[in-house]
């Protein structure tokens, strides 16, 4: 079975009550059940993980660099300014998805660049705690 790590940035816990017209009532303990058991159905374990410091993010990332391990990231915030969280994102080896759960494209023009997706396998955008799921079954059949 392999693993998958799935990464989460800064206020992703607070989904469920955070800005709902934008980011659903699905909360990230749901997100986790979903990614979890779509993994068990897939001969996936998944290592669901979320911080709000770029610091551990980073030592994650390294974690994943060193294992070859592939990432499902939701980078959050850090997505649109972190040079440190794409630098350590580059030393991966195994695919890397670049998930968000709103379509940042459709949004403000400050969410418009991703430091990330110059360096993601892909990215998948806008279908809420779905996207999560594509990401997993695209890495799936990678
Ligand atoms: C987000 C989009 C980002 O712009 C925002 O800062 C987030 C969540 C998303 O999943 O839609 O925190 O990554």
């Amino acid at each position: 079975m392999r693993t998958v790590l799935v990464l989460n940035g800064p206020n992703l816990d607070k989904l469920g009550t955070r800005e709902p017209m934008v980011y659903g009532n699905t909360t990230i303990a749901d997100i986790s059940a979903m990614c979890v058991s779509f993994g068990a159905d897939h001969d996936m374990s998944v290592d669901f993980r979320q911080t709000n410091s770029e610091a551990e993010l980073i030592g994650w990332l390294h974690e994943a660099a060193e294992t070859s391990t592939p990432v499902v990231m939701n980078p959050a915030a850090f997505t649109h300014y972190s040079v440190a969280i794409r630098d350590a994102a580059a030393m991966l080896t195994a695919p890397l998805i670049e998930v968000h759960l709103s379509n940042p494209l459709a949004r403000e023009e400050f969410r418009h660049t991703s430091l990330i997706s110059g360096i993601a396998h892909g990215t998948i955008s806008g279908f809420g705690a779905q996207s999560y799921i594509l990401a997993l079954q695209a890495l799936a059949t990678l």
